[in-house]
This record gives structure tokens, C-alpha cells and sequence, in this order.
């Protein structure tokens, strides 16, 4: 059937075509063959004349390359990951695999043709668009999927070859759900904390109360002994009353700032005034267990890039690890003045902001210096350590930027040392 040099006979011309047969060795063989028409001096076809190529060779390797492509096409797919497949200039997504679908709720026909900066929120694409190139690994990044909600990623670009273009590989992984998780156990620290703030805010707010008491009370006493009260008594009882209501708002408000749920919002942040801020809460019942709190600060310190509040918690956290480990150590101990002592010292290197909290309690033993940064380590008793507050603490101060250790084995306690780079541009 279709015989090319049937054909050749019959219209004149040449013809070709692919045949296959088996060799006398039993094994599969493949040929073109082209055929042309030979004639006599009257133009009659007397003959027609076949050559045959053996393509076995080329057809076995078109057949291995198909299989390998298949494999490589199904790995592709297959990775849990979506991966796209970006033109190197305009980002257009030339072909993805079938993950994206699992994580963006697209089919690959929606977004094939389609900008991959289309997935970032609209308000980030030109922020985005320059950051997009070869070896970029971009954190956290906000994506939307099918439905328009957010998702975050992280993503991973390379450089690759493409039949006959150059383009960029992109590999993105879905971190919304590990968020989540952190958030909830940040959340969970930060009323744990909190409660622990209560005991802090009730002795605070004594104080407010016991001036506002004092002069209610003296102006009853007045009042019903019939006494005039002098206009400019009068007037500085009430300042003195106006001011302390500020005073215990200032700290309600405090509470109120600190317990709020909030993203990571990263702004210009003094240390100092993070320091003094969480030092407040406590440094009426420092003052009560006899605990000294000594300030070491540099005051012109650069600011850096962090969250306030979370900052805030972070030294909170610090500053109760401080002080259960001083009374921890000094609980059965005589006590001479300075021997219960919180150190906070800061200063800038030229490139970092560090801030030290010192203690005189016990110390990290040099084995557990990388332990206690684990989450639900703790060596407190039941019930009373959660050992989440250095986990989170660890988790926080990275996110500004920074890094938090311990210097291990000084026997005069432990000295917690947080380092922030300095903001591009000082
Ligand atoms: N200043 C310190 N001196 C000595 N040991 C410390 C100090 N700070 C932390 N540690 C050790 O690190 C462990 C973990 O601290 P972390 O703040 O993570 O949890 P915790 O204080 O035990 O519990 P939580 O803070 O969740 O209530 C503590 O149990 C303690 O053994
Ligand atoms: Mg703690």
C-alpha cells in the first residue's frame, strides 16, 4: 500500500515515504525511501529508481527521547511545589505544572499567557517586578489565588534554558498554614505574658489610685466639716487628680497595645524606648523582690527596622527569665545589696545596635546555651514555665533583622545578647 515507487510509475514523479520491516536477525528496522522516474528518449517511464536510508538508529533515539521527556515531564509535574516557567523578560508564565493548581486553585490553562506578577497583590507588582531575576529568593511574599484570597510563599528563582529561549525557573512553596501556627503560638506567649503583666499593671496602678483616693478623700473630710476649700488648693488637688488618671489611662492603654493581635509591622524603632517601655510594667515588682535594675544606655542609639510591639514582648520575655532566675538562686541564700542585680546596657558598634540584658541568677550552662532557644524547653517547675518565651523571642528578633544568643558559663548569671543590624543608610 502507497508504495513510492508504485506511485512513481504511475504519475511520473518522485515520491517518498518511511517504511518499516524486520531484518534477517529478527530485529525492527527503519527507512526513507525517495524514489525517482527513469525515461526512455520518448519520455516513457521504462524505470524507477529507489534509495533507501536505515534511520534504525535516529528512530530508537527519538523513541528513548520521547520516554525521557515523558519522565522528565511527569518529575515536573509531580513536584509538590508549583513551578512555573517564566520568560526571562516579561515574566510571562509559559508553562507551570500541576501543583499550581493544588496551591493557587488555577488550572494551568488560566494562567498560562498570563504575567506572573499577576499573583502578587496589585498595590506590590512594580515593588516586586525588580526583584524578580535569577538566584532571588524572595520570603513571605503575599500571593492571591483563584479565589482572591492570600496565600504566603516563599520563592525560589533560577535561570534556565527553554527549547531555543532563555527563562527563569520558579519554584514557590506555600508557607501560609506554618504562619498561621507561629501566629497562634506568638498569640498564645503574648497572653501568657500578659498575665504576667496583670500582677506588674495592678502594682502600678496603686499609685495613680492612692493620689486621686488621698485628695477625694480630703475634700469629703472638708465638705462635711463644712471647711471652704482655697481655690488654688482646690486647683492643684485636680491637676494632681488629672494628672494620675492620665497616668494609670498611659498604662491601660499599654495593656490594651500590647495584647492586639498584630502582622509584623516593621517601622524606625529606638531600643531604648522599647527597653524603658517593657521595663514600666515590672519595675514596681522588681522593686519589691529586691531586685536592682541597673541602666547602661547609650542615649543617641540609631534606630532600627522592628516591630515595637513585638520588640516590646521580646524584652519582657527576657526580663521575666531575668527575674525568675535571680530568685531562683537567691531564693535560700543571704542577700547582700547588688546581689540581686539586672544589668541592660546598650550601644551601637557602627554597624549593629546590640542591647545586653544581664542577670545575677544562676547562668545557661554551656550544654544548653542552643537548647533554651527551643521551643517547650523549659526547666521550670510544672506549670510554670511554658518554655515558648526564647523560642519566640528567638523567632521575633530574627524577623527585625536581628540575633539573639546567650554567652553561656559566666558565673556572675546569665547575659542575653540581642544584635540589629543597622538600616541601610544608618
Ligand atoms: N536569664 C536566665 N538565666 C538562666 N537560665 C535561663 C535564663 N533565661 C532562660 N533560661 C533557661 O531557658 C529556659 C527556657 O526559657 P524560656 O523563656 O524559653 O521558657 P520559660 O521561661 O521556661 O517559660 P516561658 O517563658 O514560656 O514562661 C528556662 O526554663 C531556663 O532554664
Ligand atoms: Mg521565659
Amino acid at each position: 500500500m502507497n508504495c513510492p515507487v508504485e506511485r512513481t510509475f504511475a504519475d511520473g514523479q518522485p515520491h517518498y515515504g518511511e517504511e518499516s520491516g524486520v531484518k534477517k536477525d529478527g530485529t525492527v528496522a527503519h527507512w526513507i525511501v525517495r524514489t525517482s522516474p527513469i525515461r526512455n528518449a520518448h519520455g516513457e517511464i521504462v524505470a524507477a529508481m529507489e534509495m533507501s536510508l536505515d534511520i534504525t538508529e535516529r528512530k530508537q533515539l527519538e523513541d528513548k527521547l520521547e520516554k525521557s521527556e515523558k519522565k522528565y515531564h511527569e518529575i515536573f509535574n509531580n513536584i509538590p511545589n508549583p513551578v512555573f516557567v517564566l520568560d526571562f523578560q516579561n515574566f510571562e508564565i509559559i508553562d507551570c505544572n500541576e501543583s499550581v493548581k493544588a496551591v493557587y486553585g488555577y488550572e494551568k490553562d488560566d494562567v498560562l499567557s498570563r504575567s506572573f506578577l499577576d499573583l502578587f497583590l496589585a498595590g506590590e507588582r512594580d515593588r516586586y517586578a525588580s526583584k524578580i531575576q535569577p538566584g532571588a529568593e524572595l520570603t513571605r511574599v503575599k500571593h492571591i489565588n483563584q479565589s482572591g484570597l492570600p496565600i504566603f510563599v516563599n520563592i525560589r528563582i533560577s535561570p534556565a534554558e527553554y527549547p531555543g529561549k532563555k527563562v527563569l525557573l520558579v519554584t514557590t512553596s506555600d508557607i501560609t498554614k506554618r504562619l498561621e501556627t507561629e501566629q497562634q503560638l506568638i498569640q498564645a506567649s503574648k497572653m501568657a505574658t500578659l498575665g504576667e503583666m496583670a500582677t506588674g499593671v495592678a502594682h502600678e496602678l496603686n499609685q495613680p489610685l492612692s493620689v486621686i483616693k488621698t485628695a477625694s478623700s480630703s475634700f469629703i473630710k472638708k465638705m462635711n466639716q463644712n471647711e471652704p476649700i482655697k481655690g488654688e488648693i482646690l486647683l492643684s488637688m485636680l491637676t494632681k487628680v488629672d494628672n494620675n488618671v492620665d497616668r494609670a489611662t498611659k498604662i491601660i492603654n499599654h495593656m490594651r497595645q500590647f495584647s492586639r493581635k498584630s502582622d509584623m509591622d516593621l517601622e524606625k524603632v529606638q531600643v531604648n524606648e522599647v527597653l524603658e517601655k517593657a521595663f514600666e510594667i515590672f519595675s514596681q515588682q522588681l522593686k519589691l523582690r529586691g531586685i536592682e535594675v541597673v541602666w547602661n544606655i547609650e542615649k543617641a542609639l540609631p534606630r532600627i527596622n522592628a516591630d515595637p510591639s513585638r520588640l516590646e514582648q521580646v524584652f519582657i520575655n527576657l526580663l521575666l527569665n531575668a527575674r525568675d532566675a535571680i530568685e531562683e538562686k537567691w531564693k535560700a541564700q543571704e542577700v547582700a545589696p547588688g546581689d540581686k542585680q539586672i544589668v541592660l546596657k546598650t550601644y551601637c558598634d557602627g554597624q549593629h545596635v546590640v542591647c545586653e540584658i544581664s542577670d545575677t541568677g544562676p547562668g545557661v550552662p554551656e550544654a544548653l546555651a542552643d537548647k533554651i532557644f527551643e521551643p517547650f524547653f523549659t526547666t521550670k517547675e510544672f506549670g510554670k514555665g511554658t518554655g515558648l518565651g526564647l523560642s519566640i523571642s528567638y523567632g521575633i528578633v530574627k524577623e527585625c533583622g536581628g540575633h539573639i544568643r546567650v554567652v553561656p558559663h559566666e558565673p556572675e548569671g546569665a547575659r542575653f545578647i540581642l544584635t540589629f543590624r543597622l538600616p541601610n543608610g544608618g
